[in-house]
């Protein structure tokens, strides 16, 4: 029998501490990874899925990694995806986390005023500059406007196999929805738009179109 193929999704948000009891995040639930981790591991792949914080339940029969911060998701993404034919980055990894790092939970009288921010590590950038040509690498794009041009600015600047255009002004696509409306972008230059349905209609789009 052969060896499934391994497929490398990331999902959900990161969490930037600030101290023991507050962080800096965004509202990811995790639902769009989670069903490309489902519907991957239904069409026979060895599916690992590598996760922030998230309150939804697992998919069956996947892999599943941990994390909190954008330090430790890529150190876990950096780890696996050399072993991986195929890469999924949903997850909406902070930009940035705050210089100040405080201990216990901070008084509110020695809260800093002001916070300073650092940049993490564009996990999804550094995979690209790892990638083989024996690999595919599909990243995401969060855009709130230009969402088209971001987008392919993305793809080429991250050396993208593909890129999925998601459209986060729009209350019923984006973070915490049920259903979502994707335009898949390749570097060959082809375009294919998946119009409104559930988040598991457009994750079997999306697999079947980046993996034939
Ligand atoms: O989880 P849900 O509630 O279902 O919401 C789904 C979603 C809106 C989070 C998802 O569909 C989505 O659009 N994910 C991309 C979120 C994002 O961070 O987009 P971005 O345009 O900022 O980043 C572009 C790509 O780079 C993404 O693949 C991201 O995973 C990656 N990235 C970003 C920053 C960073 N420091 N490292 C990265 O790897």
């Amino acid at each position: 029998m052969n060896k499934p193929v391994k497929c490398l999704i990331s999902a959900g948000p990161t969490r930037e501490w600030i101290d023991d009891v507050r962080f800096i995040s965004n509202p990811s639930s995790g639902k769009m990874g989670f069903e490309l981790a489902s519907v991957a591991k239904k069409m026979g792949f060895e599916v690992t899925l590598v996760s922030g914080p998230v309150s939804i339940p697992r998919p069956d029969g996947v892999i599943y990694k941990s994390v909190e911060t954008a330090i430790e998701m890529r150190e876990v993404l950096v780890k696996l995806f050399p072993q991986s034919s195929l890469a999924i980055m949903t997850a909406a990894v902070s930009d940035h986390r705050p210089e100040f790092l405080g201990k216990k939970k901070v008084k509110k009288d020695e809260f800093p005023s002001s916070l300073k921010f650092i940049r993490n590590p564009d996990i999804l950038q550094e995979l690209g500059d790892m990638k083989s040509s024996n690999q595919k690498l599909i990243g995401f794009a969060a855009e709130s406007f230009d969402h088209l041009a971001n987008g392919q600015k993305k793809l080429e600047a991250k050396n993208l196999d593909w890129i999925v255009v998601n459209d986060i002004s729009n209350p019923k696509t984006g973070f915490e929805s049920e259903m979502n409306e994707v335009t898949l972008l390749s570097r060959n230059n082809e375009h294919f738009s998946f119009p409104l349905s559930t988040k598991r209609k457009i994750a079997a789009d999306i697999l079947n179109q980046v993996w034939k």
